[in-house]
């Protein structure tokens, strides 16, 4: 999609006539947008044309909103895998429902989206300011997650049921494609529901969103992880740290992974293929040059050099091979061909980096997603999640978000400074 058909217009319920509740705020006004471009080279061509440059609805409380809050109800889901500061998410929701507007009623869907679906019986939590004052202290989702698909008739049913004005979807891809299909579906009978999605995504991979929550906390899990894989390779003679990250098809972890503990020889990711013969060949140079290596490869690094599966999880995302364990074994083998003695440590963190309690700078960006979900919600909006730009909350078409995943530009700034960090050779094909 060329920049120039960008339409970042956000679908809306209708007229808002109703005085928001909230007093000593500085409310946003609809006109104020948020640039896409950052850099004046970019949005040169739409100066010279005296146009607007692309730019994003800016998050915020409005002054005039659309739901009358003592009539409403509100439902809130998490699907999809887990992530570093849903409870936060889910507790800033319910908390500024509450505080910032009155709402009282707020339904917590089990499981996903299985919970929207009355034949798996898994009945809705009423969620409080009490019941959610310390989930943030825990990882996980105190709602539970699914992944995959439901059908939106169904879904639109409860909603309708319980009366549900809005519904604040908290996932990825999937989970936000779902979330259009329940406002499309609730639009085509003719039921005011809102849909406000949250991203969540541990691979950081939403396009139009520069960060998602929960994505440093794992990073700065991931540390640990990098430093162990470090410590055994240089403690050994001919020492190597394999280390592997989630990313299946965006590398962010594994490349920022490598920012953060510049102890990193080699980074693998999705977006950058390579050959196992030029990669075993680096490794061995560098074992001859330096004694030790680490290498950090993303899970869908690397998928070309193993058997293809036909298999999909819920979510409908290809079974992919292990490349850590692919590599793993593949390198002891070289070196053992080789006749050379190594000591292999392999480390996967997957899990145990996507569990934990938010830390405390995505706990302020999950109060804060929260927030503007719930004042996006508020004013009417509907398809659209809350994203975060150029250093500022927007408001982002679903159709948008999902268009594309976002991935490592090869070229770009960002894995030009991860090759200057680890030193591997850019083409290692
Ligand atoms: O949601 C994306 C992700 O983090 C991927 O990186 C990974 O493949 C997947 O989740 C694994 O989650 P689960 O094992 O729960 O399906």
């Amino acid at each position: 999609m060329s920049d120039i058909d960008l339409d970042f217009t956000i679908a809306q319920l209708g007229e808002c006539r109703i005085q928001s509740p909230m007093s000593g705020v500085r409310f946003t006004r609809d006109s104020e947008r948020v640039l896409y471009h950052a850099r004046l080279e970019e949005i040169r061509i739409w100066i010279e044309k005296r146009a607007d440059p692309p730019a994003m609805e800016a998050a915020g409380p409005r002054e005039k909103i659309f739901f009358e809050p003592s009539q409403l109800a509100c439902g809130i889901v998490t699907c999809g895998g887990l992530c570093p500061g849903l409870n936060d998410v889910i507790r800033s929701i319910v908390l500024s429902l509450y505080h910032l507007y009155g709402v009282k009623k707020v339904y917590g869907f089990r499981y996903g989206y299985e919970g929207l679906v009355s034949t798996y019986g898994h009945k809705p939590i009423e969620l409080t300011p009490d019941g959610v004052n310390r989930i943030h202290e825990i990882g996980g989702s105190v709602l539970g997650a699914s992944r995959g698909p439901q059908d939106p008739v169904d879904m639109v049913k409860t909603l309708e049921d319980l009366k549900v004005g809005i519904l604040f979807a908290i996932g990825g891809d999937g989970t936000l494609r779902g979330a259009l299909k329940i406002a499309d579906e609730a639009a085509k009978r003719g039921l005011k529901i809102s849909v406000i999605g949250i991203p969540k995504t541990i691979d950081n991979d939403v396009s139009f969103v520069q960060k998602t929550f929960g994505f440093e906390t794992a990073v700065t899990e991931a540390r640990r992880a990098t430093y162990a894989a470090n410590t055994e390779a240089e403690a050994a003679r001919n020492g190597i740290g394999l280390v592997k990250f989630m990313g299946r098809e965006s590398g962010y972890i594994a490349a920022y992974s490598v920012l953060v503990d510049s102890q990193v020889n080699f980074c693998l990711v999705p977006e950058v293929p390579f050959t196992l013969e030029r990669f075993l060949a680096e490794l061995q140079q560098r074992l001859e040059r330096r004694s030790h290596a680490v290498i950090v490869v993303a899970e869908g690094a690397g998928q070309d050099l193993m058997a293809k599966s036909a298999e999909r999880d819920a979510s409908g995302n290809v079974k992919f091979g292990d490349i850590g364990i692919f590599l793993r074994d593949a390198i002891k083998d070289h070196f053992k061909k080789k006749g050379v003695e190594i000591s292999l440590k392999y480390i996967d963190p997957s899990y145990t980096i996507r569990s934990v309690p938010a830390d405390a700078h995505d706990s302020a960006f999950c109060l804060l997603l929260g927030q503007n979900a719930v004042h996006a919600g508020m004013s009417g909006r509907t398809g659209m999640v809350v994203g975060f730009w150029n250093h500022q909350f927007t408001h982002v078409p679903i159709s948008l978000a999902t268009s594309a995943r976002k991935k490592i530009d090869p070229a770009g700034a960002l894995w030009s400074s991860v090759l200057a960090s680890t030193g591997q050779p850019a083409d290692m094909r």
